[in-house]
């Protein structure tokens, strides 16, 4: 049988039962790519570094897997409509996996914060996208709000099943790896994906499926990490606008994770996560957004500092890389010259190609 998504492939770890509609679009099996010469770019060499692009998934990013488990659930539980606040990637695959399942679904997302790619797929997709004056933190307030007094289902990651289908990222590394790495490094925004990569592990422990536990390195966006300065932030600013959020709601998940797993959660500047962000396209042929670039960015900069252990046999590194670079074109431009038009004549071809 052809592959037919996470829910399918990891069932008996996952809350449904054979009367569960599964609605899926085939996510998860992303690739797990090992990244030789980024290794040796960024003086890694004395480790063994893979990146799991989860910007292969359906609507291209890591959400696809919290949101068959969130839509599936919803319906199953009778659900007509449901809603999330969004950076951009939760309003995609929330409008994606309705329209599979043909139910409504309404997005908020913060006014002129979000990439296009994004606003895009949620429009094209028929989910009623309202933008609001406020950032991530006012939208996902007034969600929450929205789904305590009408019979509206929150797809968020304060769903549990979003948690649920999201762990399945960490079954695949294992799985592919034959045993859990020994860092896992993320970008953390509002913190449902590392909360979902660690239950995911410590699961696949006690199940007998891996003995080791990753060490989980999470990274916020210098301009907006609460997580990091220990309180909200007002009015967090970045330019991975993917997690441009001040006030995570799994916060004490995500701190759970870092403290058991003897983990971090750091910061990364935007120059870092630019810097990241362009070298992984560069050097690996794997286009991210910029967001998905802040695990690389602390594995650099935890590189650099020297801040990593190093072991004879060479220890294993999975970066998580959370969406596609195509989300995002307009920040891979600004970020990179411009191509200047040339005559259509053979002279000057032969100039710009240096022949
Ligand atoms: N990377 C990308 C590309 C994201 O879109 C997000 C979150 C994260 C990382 C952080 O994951 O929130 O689980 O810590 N995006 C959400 C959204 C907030 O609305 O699409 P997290």
């Amino acid at each position: 049988m052809a592959y037919q998504g996470i829910i399918d492939r990891y069932q008996e770890f996952l809350p449904v039962t054979p009367k569960t509609p599964v609605i899926t679009l085939h996510e998860g099996q992303t690739p797990l790519i090992p990244a030789k010469n980024l290794s040796r770019e960024i003086g890694g060499d004395a480790y063994e570094i893979y990146l799991k692009f989860e910007g292969m998934n359906p609507t291209g990013s890591f959400k696809d897997r919290g949101m068959t488990m969130a839509v599936s659930k919803a319906v199953e539980a009778g659900a007509k409509t449901i809603i999330c606040a969004s950076t951009g990637n939760t309003s995609a695959s929330a409008a994606a996996y309705a329209a599979q399942a043909g139910i409504q679904c309404a997005v908020l997302i913060p006014s002129g914060n979000i990439a296009l790619g994004k606003l895009s797929q949620a429009l094209m997709h028929g989910a009623n996208v309202i933008s609001i004056n406020g950032n991530f933190d006012d939208a996902l307030s007034l969600v929450k709000e929205t789904a305590e007094k009408y019979p509206i289902t929150l797809v968020n990651s304060l769903n549990p099943d979003r948690i649920e289908g999201q762990k399945t990222g960490a079954f695949e590394i294992v799985d592919d790896l034959g045993e859990a790495p020994d860092f896992q490094f993320m970008p953390v925004g509002n913190a449902g994906n590392i909360t979902a990569y660690w239950k995911g592990y410590t699961e696949y422990c006690n199940k007998g499926r891996c003995i080791n536990l990753p060490k989980m390195m999470g990274f916020q966006a210098a301009g907006a990490a609460p997580l990091v300065s220990g309180k909200p932030i007002k009015s967090p600013e970045t330019i991975a606008t993917a997690i441009r959020i001040g006030n995570p709601a799994s916060w004490k998940q995500a701190m759970a994770a870092k403290e058991q797993s003897a983990g971090v959660i750091d910061s990364v500047t935007d120059e870092e996560i630019l810097e990241a962000y362009k070298l992984l396209a560069k050097t690996e042929g794997v286009f991210c957004e910029p967001a998905s670039a802040a695990g690389v960015a602390g594995l650099i900069k935890y590189l650099k500092a020297g801040k990593m252990e190093k072991r004879i046999a060479k220890l294993r590194i999975v970066c998580i890389l959370t969406g596609h670079g195509l989300k995002d074109p307009e920040r891979a431009i600004q970020t990179i010259h411009k191509p200047e038009s040339i005559p259509a004549d053979m002279a000057s071809l032969k100039k710009a190609l240096s022949l």
